[in-house]
Order: C-alpha cells, then sequence, then structure tokens
C-alpha cells in the first residue's frame, strides 16, 4: 500500500477522492432528474430510494474521509503555489469536504420531515430510521430548500475546483492534478509535460 510522504497523495485519500467525486456527479443528475421530470410514478420511487442510498454511502464515505484527513499525514501544498492560491485552494478544499456531509444530511433531515412518511430502503436490504424531528409540510419545505441549494453550491464550488486542477495540469503544467492522480512529478518541482528543457546554447568557435 502507498503511504503519505511529503510531496503526495496516499491510496485512501485518491481512492476516496475519486470515489466521492463520481457519486456526487451521479447523485446531482440523478435528484435533478427525478425530482423535476414526469417520469412513471413507480420509477420515480425506485430512483428516490437510489438516490437516499447512494447519497447515505457518500454520507459514510466522506466521514472517513474527513477521518483520514484527520488522522494522516498530509502532502505539503505544491511549492509553485503562491499564499494567495494556498489559501483559496485550502479554503475550497475544506467547503467541498463540509458540503460532501452537510448535503446528506440535509438529504436525510427531508426524508425524515416529510408528512408523506415514506421509508427510506437502503439498497432494499435494511430500512433507514427517521431522524427524530417532528413530520410537517412546513418542515418538509424547508429541509428541501436546504438540501438542493447546499447541492447546487456544491455543483457550482466542485465546477470552480475542477477548472482550478484543468488550468493547473494545462497551463501551468505544474503537479497538482498528477498528484491527485496518484502520478508524481520530479520532488518539489514543476512537470513540464510539453516542452523539454532548454538547452544551453553552443559556444562560438569550439569544436564538439
Ligand atoms: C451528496 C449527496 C447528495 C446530493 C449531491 C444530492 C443532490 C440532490 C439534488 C440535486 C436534488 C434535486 C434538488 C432540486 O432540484 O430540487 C435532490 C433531491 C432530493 N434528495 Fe438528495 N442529494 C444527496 C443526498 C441525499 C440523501 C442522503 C438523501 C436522503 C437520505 C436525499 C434525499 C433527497 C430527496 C428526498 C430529494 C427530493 C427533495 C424534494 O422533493 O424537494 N439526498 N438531491
Ligand atoms: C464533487 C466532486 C469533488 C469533490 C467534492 C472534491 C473534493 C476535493 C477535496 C476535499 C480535496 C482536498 C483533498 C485533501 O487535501 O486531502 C480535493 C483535492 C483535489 N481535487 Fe477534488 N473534488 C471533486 C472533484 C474533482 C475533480 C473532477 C477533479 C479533476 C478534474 C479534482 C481534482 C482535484 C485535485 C487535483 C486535488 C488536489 C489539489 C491539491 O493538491 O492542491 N477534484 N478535492
Amino acid at each position: 500500500m502507498r503511504r503519505h510522504q511529503v510531496n503526495e497523495y496516499g491510496f485512501w485519500a485518491i481512492g476516496l477522492h475519486w470515489l466521492i467525486a463520481l457519486l456526487i456527479f451521479g447523485l446531482l443528475g440523478l435528484g435533478f432528474i427525478m425530482r423535476r421530470t414526469a417520469i412513471d410514478p413507480a420509477l420515480q420511487f425506485s430512483l428516490y430510494q437510489w438516490h437516499k442510498s447512494v447519497g447515505l454511502v457518500v454520507l459514510g464515505l466522506a466521514a472517513l474521509n474527513g477521518l483520514h484527513w484527520l488522522a494522516a499525514r498530509h502532502p505539503a501544498p505544491v511549492p509553485t503555489l503562491g499564499p494567495i492560491e494556498r489559501r483559496a485552494s485550502l479554503a475550497t478544499h475544506l467547503a467541498l469536504a463540509l458540503l460532501c456531509l452537510v448535503v446528506p444530511v440535509a438529504g436525510w433531515t427531508v426524508a425524515s420531515t416529510t408528512p408523506l412518511n415514506i421509508p427510506t430502503f437502503f439498497f432494499e436490504l435494511v430500512v433507514i430510521p427517521p431522524l427524530p424531528l417532528g413530520r410537517s409540510e412546513a418542515g418538509e419545505d424547508f429541509w428541501s430548500l436546504v438540501h438542493a441549494s447546499t447541492a447546487y453550491l456544491l455543483l457550482a464550488l466542485a465546477a470552480l475546483h475542477v477548472a482550478a486542477a484543468l488550468y493547473h495540469h494545462f497551463v501551468r503544467h505544474d503537479e497538482v492534478l498528477l498528484r491527485m492522480l496518484g502520478r508524481k512529478g520530479p520532488q518539489g518541482g514543476n512537470v513540464r509535460l510539453a516542452s523539454p528543457a532548454p538547452q544551453p546554447a553552443p559556444r562560438e568557435g569550439r569544436k564538439q
């Protein structure tokens, strides 16, 4: 197993990052479709159940990721980042990590406050108990608004985050994205992907 070193993310950090990212993009799409399109009620019920089950998996993985973040050694920021970039990236990462917890908890709260009283079947295996909250239409509307707005805020931040990762890779040619893909550039330096290192010009009149 790969271990955290100063300049790289470890196996668990990389695995959890990409798994959570994949599931979240799926949930955002599924949430939007199941909520806004007119579909057969049986299919809609099933989509809601899948959404809730996978959303609870994300909650578990995000909690695990948070614990891992606190416990494991963390790679230092890529040295080519300036002080403002370091602060901005730390703030974005913290906000993303926090939203990965807040969004599913708010979703669970919607399911727990709706007067429709529909059970949450976790992958048709067990029933997840509702949070101990009163059921009312006002409560459902409120938590539904919180769930939707935090979910779309997560989408906006993730888009910014992806744009930053692509900018670092294709414009700055540094190792920000490579580190999260488990690949490593030269310790602490830029990874020049396209252009070879410049060679010194031969001195005039000197025989090679
Ligand atoms: C990171 C995880 C999650 C994401 C990204 C997510 C995303 C979304 C999105 C985008 C919507 C549509 C909002 C709209 O357009 O109105 C939605 C709706 C919904 N989600 Fe989630 N969700 C997550 C986790 C959960 C969990 C864990 C549950 C419940 C256990 C849940 C229950 C619901 C319900 C009940 C709705 C429909 C709300 C309504 O009828 O207004 N979600 N979700
Ligand atoms: C909803 C989806 C995503 C979420 C919630 C998310 C969240 C995060 C978080 C919390 C970190 C900090 C990890 C740590 O410090 O241990 C991080 C790092 C990173 N993410 Fe994402 N991410 C998402 C999607 C993506 C995607 C699609 C890409 C690539 C295009 C990406 C590229 C990166 C990179 C390159 C880093 C490392 C940045 C650095 O070392 O400074 N992420 N992400």
